[in-house]
């Protein structure tokens, strides 16, 4: 079975996107053959890669249940199944349809040798992100923080937990990824503790506010490629180093060096 992962959480802008975006490409990078799939109607995972879709093949998809439709990007190692609008219309298609596992249909029926497939899922708890999170069996919650970025956390714990009694036994909160990081406030520190407190050993290295990481989507491509030596990638290298060792259980020899020099920067 594939690793699926699902970058999921209810609360709009937190930086699920830049995340999904970047750990694909940092795996990518790792030399890992990874699978970004777009499950937001808004697109913007696919338009940080440079691709422009309406989301109607992946629709179709999902709706007669057959393979996805992959598109290859600019960084090697990294595939794409792109979204756009039509996907909005799932939802009302999804009101009459039987089952949330559609996705992970597709996703079977899609060949392809990936060790790893993400899902960037769209703010909400539609059919969009309760088909991923019924593909998956990790998932990842980028969160600001700041107190509603705290609360908006809460909220997806009670969802994820109750997900999990009826529909995917199989899917756990891997990861909370602090994003937007700001150290000199106080409420950083403040919010990091409960984080810390609510998901022991699961919070990862944290993403700063980085400039370069607003602006790469604009280039169609991940920081990593736009501005290699920047915070941004330095952060995103980290966290998905941090997250292979998790999920992928494999403790590369240079993963200590490469953290002694991000950290010595
Ligand atoms: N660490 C960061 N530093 C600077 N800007 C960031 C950072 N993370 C995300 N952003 C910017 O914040 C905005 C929201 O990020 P993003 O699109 O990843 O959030 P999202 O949770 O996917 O949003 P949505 O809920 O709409 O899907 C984007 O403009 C993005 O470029
Ligand atoms: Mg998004």
């Amino acid at each position: 079975m594939k690793k699926v992962v699902s970058v999921v959480n209810l609360k709009g802008g937190v930086g699920k996107t830049t995340t999904a975006v970047n750990i694909a490409a940092c795996w990518a990078e790792m030399g890992k053959k990874v699978l970004l799939v777009d499950m937001d109607p808004q697109g913007s995972a696919s338009i940080s890669l440079g691709v422009m879709n309406e989301g109607n093949e992946l629709l179709y998809s999902l709706k007669s249940s057959t393979a996805l439709t992959v598109t290859a990007t600019s960084m090697a190692g990294l595939d794409l199944v792109p979204s756009g609008m039509a996907l909005a219309t799932a939802g009302m298609w999804y009101a009459e349809s039987a089952g949330n596992d559609v996705l992970a249909r597709c996703l079977e029926k899609t060949e392809g040798d990936w060790d790893i497939v993400i899902i960037d899922c769209p703010p909400s708890l539609g059919f969009q992100t309760m088909n991923s999170l019924a593909a998956c069996q990790y998932v990842i919650i980028p969160v600001e923080t700041s107190f509603l970025g705290l609360n908006g956390v809460k909220q997806m714990v009670a969802a994820i937990e109750s997900f999990k009694m009826t529909i995917n036994p199989d899917i756990q909160i891997e990861a909370v990824v602090p994003c937007r990081a700001q150290r000199r406030r106080r409420v950083h520190w403040d919010i990091m503790d409960a984080l810390k407190e609510m998901f022991p050993r699961r919070v990862s290295p944290i993403v700063r506010e980085n400039v370069s990481l607003t602006e790469a989507p604009g280039r169609g491509k991940p920081v990593i490629l736009t501005d290699r030596l920047s915070k941004g990638a330095d952060d995103y290298r980290l966290v998905t180093l941090w997250l292979d060792e998790r999920i992928n259980g494999t403790e590369d020899p240079t993963v200590n060096q490469v953290r002694q020099l991000i950290s010595s920067i």
